[in-house]
């Protein structure tokens, strides 16, 4: 049997915090031994807000040497560059063709920028369309992200509805839900509940726009220094604590076994056990999971060339699978075949 493709994107804007470990790369990593994998590095979203050339290319090294060394195999996997497969961008302009402005101007990022009086550049109201070619240039089955990328997929699902629908005359699946194979294939979003919003610092979402995130490879020092601003409430030491209400907690039961879980549970219940306490329960199984991530990932990081060489021949694997869809498509609409490129 043939394998179910999984795809999904991560935007090189700073270092990847916890909610982007636990919301997206850790389920990536997951669906990677099962799933015939294709992930890519977004440099053309990221380029909706950053202006820093350098930042840029040093990010996306990061994120790459980030999705390596949190597990992903690119010896199986395939690991690339949006921008080195710019067919992407023909397809975010034939989807832009069939999708009403109404639909993107719905979108989260979009209504905030707005509401925010943040400037709403072109690439922010394109951004679920080229987020949709992402997805459907590659003919992807499942997408794993955190839930606030859930929206963009319904967007996506929709998309695909309106081309095969007006280019092919048929939403282009049987009432058992088969696709026919002709237009765009509808992709599912695979959203890992436990992880489905990381809260920050402060309780709200971790975010690299709140400032409130904890990098996965913070040194130990800075961990610690970021764990310990963490927001609890003022409930004395020696007093009983709930730990369902505790952001502490929250981080903590993402990186600890079952058993230390209610181990800590107990303590709280206890009393007796104040929050920084649990702050360095937290920094240990931390460093725990990540320190060994962190070494991997700083030898990945050294060697450029390397990672280079990962995204280049990624590139090369993507196009592979890009090209015929991109055929496909283009016949659908009335463009002739194979332009010169
Ligand atoms: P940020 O919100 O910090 O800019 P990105 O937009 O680059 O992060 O997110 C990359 C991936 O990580 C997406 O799949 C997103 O859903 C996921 N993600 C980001 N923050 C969280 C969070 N706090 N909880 C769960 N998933 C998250
Ligand atoms: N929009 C996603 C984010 O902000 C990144 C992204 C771009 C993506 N294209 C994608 C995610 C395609 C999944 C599939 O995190």
């Amino acid at each position: 049997m043939t394998k179910l493709r999984a795809l999904s994107g991560i935007k090189p804007t700073g270092s990847p915090h916890w909610g982007n470990y636990f919301g997206m790369i850790q389920p990536a990593v997951a669906l990677s031994k099962s799933y015939e994998s294709f992930y890519f590095i977004a440099d053309f979203h990221a380029l909706t807000t950053v202006r820093d050339a350098e930042a840029l290319r040093a990010d996306s090294y990061q994120v790459a040497a980030t999705l390596i060394a949190a597990g992903l195999d690119p010896e199986s996997c395939v690991l690339w560059r949006q921008s080195d497969v710019p067919e992407v961008c023909e397809l975010a302009w034939l989807l832009g063709c069939v999708t009403g402005y109404g639909l993107v101007e719905r979108a989260h990022a979009f209504k905030d920028a707005r509401a925010n009086e943040r400037e709403v550049n072109f690439g922010v109201v394109s951004y679920p369309v080229l987020m949709a070619a992402d997805i459907l240039l590659y003919d992807a089955d499942a997408v794993p992200v955190g839930k606030d990328q859930v929206q963009h997929l319904e967007m996506t699902r929709d998309m695909v509805g309106y081309f095969n629908q007006q280019f092919l005359g048929s939403i282009g699946y049987d009432d058992d839900d088969r696709w026919d194979g002709k237009g765009l294939k509808r992709p599912e979003p695979i959203v890992a509940e436990r992880a489905a919003v990381v809260p920050g610092l402060d309780g709200r979402k971790m975010s690299k726009s709140y400032d409130n995130y904890v990098p996965v490879f913070a040194s130990p020092k800075q961990m610690k220094k970021r764990i310990m601003q963490i927001v609890t409430d003022s409930t004395p030491l020696e007093e009983p604590k709930d730990p369902t209400t505790c952001n502490v907690f929250a981080m903590y039961r993402l990186l600890a076994t079952e058993a230390e879980v209610e181990a800590l549970a107990a303590k709280y219940r206890g009393g007796n056990f104040g929050y920084g306490h649990a702050k360095l329960e937290l920094l240990a199984v931390a460093e725990r999971t990540f320190g060994p991530m962190r070494e991997r990932y700083e030898a990945l990081l050294a060697d450029r060339d390397g990672l280079e060489a990962i995204l280049q021949r990624g590139a090369l694997q993507a196009r592979a699978v890009a090209e015929p869809v991109l055929e496909r498509v283009r016949a659908a609409v009335g463009l002739p075949l194979r332009p010169v490129r």
